[in-house]
């Protein structure tokens, strides 16, 4: 009954984030320096400048996790990395950042998958339990995976074009949201109704693929049409019936993966996670077919290093290591 306590290190986009888990459950620091502001102005992220800021923030970010979690360098077993999927520049720093103290320190190197990674916050709030279908959605990433056990990851569903956040972040600057557009549409949706129909892209029968162009493209062209009638947009209406659309393909397909899957757990990770008309559908749709659903509390949805040292406890346990030749990797595959 050892301990396993890992340090986690996660750089592939906009967050500089390290922390300290034990056990792979057990959150002891969690440090994370967010880039939000700095990429508002520019109404998206901007590699060049996310990569610069991740150099300002690693080293920083690394001494706080260390420091806030009161373990000692001797007492971690590894330290686990985001190696992919990301913006290369971004992976980079981490990367190296682990690489530098994985040598200095004489620590095994785990490198993580940040889908995984997402997957895993999931566990902070109750013990998986398997088979489990995992549906992830973020500004990247739109997939439905299987796991039949701990680090065993099947892809059975993806998206063919916008992942589901990307749609939410154009929809919300075409309507002049700032960045990022998500939990601006979420707020926005509260005081409208669904009362505007956009497109539900099913696809064919059975599939579990996605598809957010079609929807995306809907709501932008509808927004211009009435634009040059001369028509008043009823904004609040537009992001309701959006954000319907989207949270019902998304709710719909997760339960079919459920059901072809026997799952015993449905969990929903990643940014859009935070969206609270998709956490009601989900958990309305999970208790009406008795499937116990688990949702990471807000902070936990979002990029952060606590759900990579998670991950990077399986990882590590399972024997994955990687050498100090370990790169970026920003198309790496589950
Ligand atoms: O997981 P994440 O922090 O970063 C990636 O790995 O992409 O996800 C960021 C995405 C953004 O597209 C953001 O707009 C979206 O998550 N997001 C939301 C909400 N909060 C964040 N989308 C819909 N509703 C929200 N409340
Ligand atoms: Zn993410």
């Amino acid at each position: 009954n050892q301990k396993t306590m890992i340090l986690g290190i996660e750089s592939s986009c906009d967050e500089t984030a390290a922390a300290v888990v034990e056990n792979g459950r057990i959150i002891r620091s969690n440090a994370v320096a967010s880039q939000i502001d700095i990429h508002r102005r520019f109404g998206g992220v901007v590699p060049e400048v996310a990569s610069r800021h991740h150099v300002d923030q690693i080293t920083l970010v690394c001494e706080e996790a260390m420091e806030k979690s009161g373990v000692s360098w001797e007492d971690l077993d590894a330290i686990a990395v985001t190696q992919g999927p990301g913006l290369i520049g971004s992976l980079l720093v981490g990367v190296n950042g682990a690489k530098a103290l994985s040598f200095a320190h004489g620590l095994p190197l785990v490198p993580v998958h940040h889908i995984t990674g997402h997957i895993y916050a999931n566990r902070f709030v109750q013990e998986l339990e398997f088979p489990l279908v995992a549906m992830v959605v973020s500004g990247g990433h739109t997939e439905l995976v299987y796991m039949k056990e701990h680090g065993s990851y099947q892809v059975v569903g993806t998206t063919r074009d916008d992942a589901a956040g990307e749609a939410f972040d154009k929809v919300a600057r075409t309507l002049g949201l700032p960045y990022p557009g998500g939990p601006e549409i979420d707020r926005l949706a509260e005081k409208g109704k669904p009362s505007i129909h956009f497109p539900r892209a099913w696809l064919e029968e059975g599939s579990l693929d996605f598809s957010f162009s079609g929807l995306k493209s809907a709501v932008i062209n509808y927004i211009h049409n009435e634009q040059q009638r001369g028509n008043e947009i009823n904004e609040a209406d537009i992001a309701s019936s959006f954000q319907e659309s989207v949270a019902e393909v998304l709710v719909r397909k997760t339960l079919i993966a459920a059901e072809r899957y026997h799952a015993k757990q449905i969990l929903v990770a990643g940014g859009v996670s935070a969206n609270s008309k998709i956490r009601s559908e989900m958990e309305q749709a999970a208790a009406t077919r008795s499937i116990p659903l688990i949702i990471p509390p807000l902070k936990f949805c979002t990029d952060n290093a606590a759900m990579i040292a998670a991950s990077g406890t399986i990882g590590f346990l399972k024997g994955m290591r990687a050498d100090l030749s370990l790169n970026g990797s920003p198309n790496l595959p589950i």
